[in-house]
């Protein structure tokens, strides 16, 4: 959708947070100044939109913050945004405010919604924004490596204490319908399984590698599961009676969702926060940003969320030979 130059826009952070959206917020209101535009930060996500929480940053507003986690903006989830009433509220609010284009940084439902906004009239660029690496269309999603990496830390750390006592760990991560961070941290982690939600295997095969690998001389075992895929504690005690091993589960949880963003993230939402204002200067709107293959892109909304993609069966089985 080409519409007229913009110079005063908007950008907010919704959903779930994660780590290098303010790298992200940081580079949209640090490029929408050099480019001459007015820059709105909006709080709360579609909740801000709704109550009108709008405040204009400058240069100097997002120093001190590429390194750091969370969202300055704060998130939110707002249900009446789903709701035509509360589009129409949202839509009105910012044209009062002056605002003629919006960046919305989140997951898929943040992105349904930026696909109203353009609908109804207000240019809306996506940034894909969620630990979960659980958009198709795009190789990563801002947040996932920086999860990764808090997970491979957890790993390296649990393995300590399962080595002195010859037992094993599993470790619950999150991913509802996505399992990548189980997947990545599974590699890099050396686990002997890995659980996902796209890549269950039954509980006997899980017995069985941890056998073998107990009898081939293995002192510890790690078993990364995604939360899609069921609790730790449940597996822990089913594995503990088929086996006779002691295990210990682990929920690593929200630590995994905060943290210095890694520097992949920091460029990541560097240089797709510069990608999204450069579409609103050329009059550009309803376009989801993403990488692959190492190059930067952008994609109709619509077109983005109709992708899909199958968990990367080659790491996951390489990874099952790696910790044989
Ligand atoms: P994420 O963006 O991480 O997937 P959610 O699914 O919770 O997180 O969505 C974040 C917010 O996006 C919701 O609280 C709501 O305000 C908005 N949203 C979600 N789905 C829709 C939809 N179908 N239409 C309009 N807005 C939506
Ligand atoms: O950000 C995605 C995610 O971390 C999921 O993996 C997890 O289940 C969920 O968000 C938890 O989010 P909240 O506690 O904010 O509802």
């Amino acid at each position: 959708m080409a519409v007229k130059k913009l110079n005063k826009i908007g950008v907010l952070t919704s959903g779930g947070d994660a780590p290098g959206m303010n790298a992200a917020i940081r580079a949209i209101v640090r490029y929408g100044c050099y480019l001459g535009m007015e820059v709105v930060g909006i709080e709360r996500g579609y909740h801000g939109l709704l109550n009108k929480a709008f405040r204009p940053m400058g240069m100097r507003s997002v120093s001190d913050i590429v390194h750091r986690g969370g969202t300055v903006l704060k998130t939110a989830r707002c249900e009446d945004f789903k709701t035509a009433a509360g589009q129409e509220t949202g839509v009105r609010n910012v044209r009062e405010a002056g605002i003629q284009g919006l960046i919305v940084i989140g997951g898929d439902g943040s992105f349904a919604g930026a696909r109203c906004l353009s609908e109804r009239g207000i240019p809306t660029i996506g940034i894909p924004g969620t630990i979960d690496n659980d958009l198709a269309y795009t190789d990563y999603t801002l947040g996932f490596d920086t999860a990764v990496n808090t997970v491979l830390d957890a790993i390296n750390k649990l393995r300590d204490t399962m080595t002195s006592h010859d037992r094993i760990s599993i470790v619950e991560v999150m991913g509802r319908h996505c399992g990548d961070i189980a997947l990545y941290a599974g590699l890099g982690g050396g686990a002997e399984v890995i659980i996902a939600p796209e890549c269950k295997p039954d509980i006997e095969t899980i017995c069985g590698r941890l056998r073998n690998g107990r009898e081939s001389g293995k002192v510890s075992g790690i078993v990364v599961l995604a939360e899609g895929a069921g609790r730790a504690e449940d597996y822990a005690r089913e594995i503990a009676a088929r086996t006779g091993y002691t295990i210990r589960p682990t929920v690593l949880g929200h630590i995994q969702r905060g943290g210095a963003p890694t520097n992949a993230d920091r460029r990541l939402g560097s240089m797709w926060g510069a990608h999204a204002v450069k579409l609103l200067d050329k009059g550009i709107g309803n376009r989801i940003i993403g990488i692959k293959a190492n190059k930067i892109f952008d994609v109709d909304i619509a077109e983005g969320l109709k992708a899909t993609r199958e968990i990367d069966m080659d790491i996951y089985n390489t990874a099952a030979i790696l910790a044989l």
